[in-house]
């Protein structure tokens, strides 16, 4: 779970709770773009079969915003923004994450049924990427 004290100092990340349209069939979220995730939706991406021991991510982002919801499983998510790292475990598809510009993420930890679903508020674009961290730290300073 998040310690929200532990990201009080994280402007560019909050949880988003969503609500759950549940009745004794199940579970249903709808997610609508400015509604309850708080941008244009222009991607969705999602990754699954993630292997053992595997670390992803190692990026920032220059402008994009994203929201990302373990829809099944669990996995962990590091960020840093350049001053404090905190470790932030996705384990509810009723919670999503959402990431601004600007914050370093690293995930790992992953279930072997993890399915992490990403909403992104901009087509794939490599030249909104940061993957080299010491420009990342070098971009925080300016
Ligand atoms: P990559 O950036 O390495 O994923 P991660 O940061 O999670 O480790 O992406 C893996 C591959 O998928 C890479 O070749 C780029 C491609 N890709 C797309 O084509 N579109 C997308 O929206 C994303 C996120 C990745």
């Amino acid at each position: 779970m998040v310690d929200k004290n532990n990201m009080s100092d994280y402007p560019n990340v909050q949880m988003v709770d969503f609500k759950s349209c549940g009745d004794e069939r199940g579970s249903l979220i709808a997610l609508e773009q400015i509604k309850n995730v708080p941008f244009d939706i222009k991607r969705v991406y999602y990754m699954f079969d993630t292997k053992e021991g595997v670390t992803r991510g190692f990026h920032a982002h220059k402008a994009l915003k994203q929201v990302a919801i373990a829809v099944k499983g669990s996995c962990n998510f590091v960020l840093d923004n350049g001053k404090k790292r905190v470790n932030v475990k996705l384990d509810d598809p009723c919670k999503g994450l959402l990431i601004e510009e600007f914050i370093w993420r690293e995930m790992n930890q992953f279930s072997p049924d993890c399915v992490l679903m990403v909403l992104a508020s901009e087509y794939y674009d490599e030249s909104d990427y940061v993957r080299d961290y010491d420009e990342f730290l070098k971009a925080q300073l300016k």
